[in-house]
């Protein structure tokens, strides 16, 4: 089914010049791209993005990486985008993701870990109203 969900290049990925590797990866296993910004967040907007983490130990490093430099924002669509999303990034530390998935192969530790995608339908429809306007897209 055709679906859509929100991925993140953190910054990590774009110091290392990976964003067009990224997207490349995206593309190659039908994920087409339906909007895309380039952005620093601020604080407060990483909080907000991340708001369901705010208890966890690790929120204010997360959200002091995230608004570290420049991140990508895409909303990607295709079928199974979600899942096929989650396959792709790999596990969230990349020391434990599989060989060739994207954290695997960008990913420099569990918080420097290359790529955000949503993990579910639900929150992905959440996760991409924080950033886009359906009025942004074709
Ligand atoms: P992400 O998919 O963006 O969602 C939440 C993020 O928290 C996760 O990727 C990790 O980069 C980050 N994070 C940092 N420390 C931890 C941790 N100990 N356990 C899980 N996630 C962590």
């Amino acid at each position: 089914m055709a679906e859509r969900t929100l991925a993140i290049i953190k910054p990590d990925a774009v110091r290392k010049h990976a964003i067009g590797d990224i997207i490349r990866l995206y593309e190659g296993i039908g994920l087409h791209p339906l909007a895309i910004r380039m952005m620093r967040l601020s604080k407060a907007c990483a909080e907000g993005f991340y708001a369901v983490h705010r208890e966890r130990p690790f929120f204010n490093d997360l959200t002091t990486y995230m608004s570290s430099g420049s991140v990508v924002v895409l909303v990607l669509e295709g079928t199974d985008a979600v899942k096929k999303n989650r396959d792709l990034m790999g596990a969230t530390d990349p020391k434990k993701a599989d060989p060739g998935t994207i954290r695997a192969l960008y990913g420099a530790s569990i918080e420097a870990n290359a790529v955000h995608g949503s993990d579910s339908v639900e929150n992905a429809t959440i996760e991409i109203g924080y950033f886009f306007a359906e009025s942004e897209f074709r």
